[in-house]
């Protein structure tokens, strides 16, 4: 069942960096489309004093996740939920930070409205929602190589595609968030960070 993702892998210590700076010392951290528990299982055991909520609307994902914690005995962490970030109730009721690595580009715009809107409804003032991958600025590309990505994402689902960073915190303003910390990361993506 488990599954390790490549780009998870390439990414995730430079991802860990941003979260270091931005995590709280302590409290829960829900993750929503874990994936294959590839990022999870390295923060948990960077950041002990955290404990982590995966999370992902599919089950083959869901499983990797489980198996992946069961092997590597992980105490912070806790077994995968189902969530999908559409929907307008989550199985958490609150979190000290939500966090969402490369999904909203490769789902449709509805899931990244309900991620916004449930991490507002889950989240006390101050909390952080973290959210990871390629993002166009104003309209435009940051890199040829995302505007062919963004035409493949398009042609497999013309409901998916690299978002606008100003649309994305468009949703997080209405659902009481502020101005995001934006931080160019490798390979032309970037770090989101926005306080409640
Ligand atoms: C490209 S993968 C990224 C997985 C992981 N975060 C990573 O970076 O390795 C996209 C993930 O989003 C999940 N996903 C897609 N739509 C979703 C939704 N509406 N709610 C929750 N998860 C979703 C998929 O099941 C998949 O695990």
């Amino acid at each position: 069942m488990r599954r390790k993702a490549a780009a998870a892998s390439r990414n995730r210590t430079a991802i860990l960096d941003v979260l270091k700076d931005h995590l709280p010392a302590r409290g829960l951290v829900l993750e929503v489309a874990s994936g294959s528990g590839t990022h999870v299982t390295h923060f948990a055991q960077a950041l002990p004093a955290l404990t982590f909520q995966p999370s992902d609307s599919e089950d083959a994902e869901r499983a990797s996740i489980d198996a992946w914690i069961a092997e590597l005995r992980l105490p912070n962490v806790r077994p995968a939920l189902v969530l999908d970030a559409a929907s307008a109730t989550w199985p958490v009721e609150r979190a000290d930070a939500v966090i969402c690595i490369n999904m909203i580009h490769i789902a449709p715009w509805s899931a990244a409205e309900g991620l916004v809107r449930g991490a507002g409804r889950i989240l006390p003032a101050g909390g952080i929602l973290y959210l990871y991958g390629p993002y166009r600025r104003q309209g435009t590309h940051t890199a040829p190589s995302n505007e062919v990505f963004d035409g493949d994402l398009r042609r497999r689902n013309p409901a998916w595609g690299v978002r606008n960073i100003e649309a994305v915190a468009e949703l997080a303003g209405a659902a009481g968030f502020g101005e995001p910390v934006v931080v160019p990361m490798p390979s032309n993506n970037f770090s989101l960070v926005f306080r409640r």
